[in-house]
């Protein structure tokens, strides 16, 4: 059985293929083509975190494929009450077609694949975000054409979207620098994959990760469940904010990503963030083309 559970299930063709299928499927749907690939299909779309862009654009994507999605907030189901994900995975797998699961430990999502019988795809964890990266590399492709040579450039916390970004970025050829502050690096597994590239870099001074990029990537600096560290971490990421002095060391026409939500006056100002509003507003919508494609592409059995 095949899954998207991180980035690193992934290698460059079948990042390419996502992102080719991605696509088409942006295509059709603006030309209003069907492209019902998941007719008589249930995917079960089970919340462990809030959400706006992930629930929305799956549960749009699949009623678009002619597919049936279910939300199952773990506030209902009886994981929220301690049934083990072992017996959620092998019940949930005897009714439905595939699984998005949304929550906070990796191993939540290996294990509901593991123990099930149908695909899993990983809609954000604490250490990784492959959804929202495969939107980020389409919509970087859309603007320039090509991933390859690249330079992105992530600055601030690192978290899920620092990982998958290193991991997504290297993968398909780009040249990937990272400024965390020392504390707040990156997954150590996530910094070891990157060892091994050298065009890969990590600094804690953001005046250095920046020069030349193509692409400036930034996050919250207190993701979901790190709300009591939100005042201890806007004081350790002083001087991480995106603003206009930072992004004059990058390209001159360099685009900017954001996963949203974005808090502006923190990870970036509202002026480089209504600069590049169209961009992160367009890379919002890439989440419903990109994850179509992860879907029809595995329940074809055919990636990851
Ligand atoms: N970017 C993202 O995953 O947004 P949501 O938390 O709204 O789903
Ligand atoms: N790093 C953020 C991403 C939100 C989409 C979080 O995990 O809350």
């Amino acid at each position: 059985m095949k899954h998207l559970l991180t980035m690193q299930d992934l290698n460059k063709e079948e990042i390419l293929q996502i992102l080719d299928l991605a696509d088409q499927l942006k295509y059709e749907r603006k030309h209003q083509i069907p492209h019902r690939h998941l007719e008589g299909k249930s995917v079960g779309l089970i919340f462990q975190k809030s959400s706006t862009r992930t629930r929305v654009s799956f549960e749009t994507g699949i009623y678009q494929l002619g597919g049936q999605p279910l939300f199952l907030s773990s506030r209902d189901l009886q994981i929220g009450r301690g049934e083990p994900v072992q017996d959620t995975a092998r019940v949930l797998s005897r009714y439905l077609d595939m699984i998005m699961i949304r929550t906070f430990d990796q191993k939540e999502v290996e294990d509901l694949a593991k123990y099930g019988s149908i695909p899993v795809i990983n809609g954000l964890t604490d250490y990784s975000h492959p959804c929202q990266v495969l939107a980020d590399l389409m919509t970087i492709r859309e603007r320039y054409g090509i991933l390859e040579g690249l330079k992105m450039c992530y600055i601030g916390d690192g978290d899920n979207m620092a990982n998958s970004l290193i991991v997504g970025g290297l993968l398909v050829g780009m040249q990937v620098s990272v400024a965390t502050p020392v504390d707040y690096k990156p997954d150590a597994k996530v910094m070891d994959f990157a060892k091994d590239y050298a065009t890969f870099s990590w600094t804690s001074e953001p005046k250095e990760a920046i020069k030349d990029a193509d692409v400036v990537i930034t996050d919250t600096w207190a993701s979901m469940g790190m709300e009591e560290e939100k005042e201890i971490r806007q004081k350790a990421f002083q001087g991480y904010t995106v603003d206009d002095d930072l992004m004059a060391l990058a390209k001159p026409q360099a685009m900017v990503q954001h996963c949203l939500p974005a808090y502006r006056g923190q990870e970036i100002t509202e002026k480089v963030f209504e600069d590049h509003a169209d961009e992160i507003f367009e890379e919002a919508e890439n989440r419903l083309h990109a994850q179509k494609a992860v879907m029809v592409l595995l329940m074809k059995g055919e990636k990851a």
